[in-house]
């Protein structure tokens, strides 16, 4: 039995398909861009390694697309034919996965905190068990899977940054720095814990220093994946939003965030969308922008992969003009939501579909139906998982649509009295 990088035990007899699961954990950990390919490497020494096919796997489900869906699949049936002889924490992790296929979120994250709690110097299983968390808007978990296993890798950054990460949603935004800056000092090649001080800069209104502090790191980035490449960049744009700077923030939009982005992405996607509506929020006219995005949407619609993406896909469709896919989402959200389990059934009923209704609503100018479909479920939206800083733009819809309304409803008031 051979052991990776993390000291944890493997099954295989391959060297190389110990060097690939090795590589892929820290491509996995530091968002890197290479994390399939160390995967596939390593399966052509060994295809036969379970663990190897079940990383694959969870490459594919993290793109959070149908068609990512089916491959991970194919992968994970792999993993399953592969297992007979594989110790525990494989079998586990094998499990966790298999759950996450089928949409058993709740199975998946017993079985990470299991791994973590049996064997935690397995850091994968924490940044699954967050992903999970992050998904279902459950901050004090996120941050609990990796505080518990702090005692095992007090020196390891990449375990800082997810701390930082979870800190900073916890609203503990000094210790949240303070964790993201070790990390960064351990190894300046760490863009999640960049990324959580940027959180940390972002709620704390520290604009220019959020400025410095992205700007300054970001020539480590350029082996990132696309998602945190993207999202990295996301969040210096926020920052020049707040300083009204928005033909910097669009030059941005072009070079690093759709620019950069890969189109079929939904994270990519996401973070495109939410940036244009920040800025369209702000007055400025993107109008041109959103029928070139919005093409891009059209494998979305059945798709339901996750509720807070669904509420950018339709908002951009509603505001490229693609009505009739706009109202075809909604119902199938709708169906969608019906074949869930009861716990993640009300995520969608209860908050996703009347969010869905007020963002189409609010994109074509209908702010009385925004404001009667958002106000109840402002409270509730963190249910549908995404940052502070993701889900605040809800809240601006929200209140830019009242703003809206102010003239309307004192017109009659006054005709009224
Ligand atoms: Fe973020």
């Amino acid at each position: 039995m051979l052991k990776d990088a993390q000291g944890l035990e493997v099954s295989t007899d391959s060297y190389e398909a110990v060097d690939a699961i090795s590589s892929f954990t820290n491509q996995a950990l530091s968002y890197g861009k290479e994390a399939l390919n160390a995967v596939k490497t390593g399966l052509l020494s060994d295809p036969t390694c379970a663990i190897l096919h079940a990383y694959a796997a969870a490459y594919f489900l993290s793109q959070e697309n149908e068609q990512a869906r089916k491959q991970a699949i194919c992968y994970l049936q792999a993993a399953i034919k592969h297992s007979g002889n594989i110790t525990e924490r494989e079998k586990l992790y094998i499990k966790a996965i298999s759950a996450w296929a089928i949409k058993k979120i709740d199975v998946a994250i017993a079985l990470h905190e299991t791994i973590t709690d049996k064997y935690p110097c397995d850091l994968v299983s924490v940044q699954q068990g967050q992903y999970h968390y992050f998904y279902l808007g459950d901050k004090k978990k996120l941050l609990n899977i990796a505080q518990k296993v702090l005692p095992q890798n007090k020196d390891n950054h990449f375990l800082y940054g997810m701390l930082a990460f979870g800190l900073e949603q916890c609203h503990q935004l000094e210790q949240a720095e303070a964790m993201g800056r070790a990390a960064t000092k351990i190894n300046r090649n760490d863009p999640w814990a960049h990324h959580a001080v940027a959180h940390v800069m972002e709620t704390q209104a520290r604009i220019d220093e959020g400025i410095a502090w992205m700007e300054g790191l970001a020539d480590t980035w350029a082996d990132c994946n696309s998602m945190l490449y993207t999202h990295n960049w996301w969040h210096i744009a926020l920052y020049y939003i707040e300083r009204g700077n928005y033909l910097h923030v669009l030059k941005l939009y072009d070079t690093y965030i759709w620019g950069r982005a890969r189109k079929d992405s939904p994270k990519d996607q996401v973070g495109a969308i939410s940036l244009l509506l920040r800025l369209e929020l702000r007055g400025v006219d993107v109008s041109e922008y959103w029928h070139s995005l919005a093409i891009y949407l059209l494998p979305r619609l059945h798709e339901h992969a996750l509720p807070f993406q669904d509420l950018h896909y339709i908002y951009a469709l509603a505001r490229a003009g693609y009505t009739d896919w706009a109202n075809e989402m909604r119902l199938s959200m709708y169906q969608h939501a019906l074949s869930l389990p009861s716990y993640i059934r009300r995520q969608w009923l209860e908050v996703a579909i009347p969010a869905a209704r007020g963002l189409v609503a609010y994109a074509n100018g209908e702010y009385l139906n925004t404001v009667i479909d958002f106000k109840p479920v402002l409270p509730r939206l963190y249910e549908i998982g995404g940052s502070h800083a993701q889900r605040q733009l809800f809240k601006q819809v929200y209140q830019d649509a009242n703003l809206q309304l102010a003239p309307t409803l004192r017109y009659i008031s006054a005709s009224i009295s």
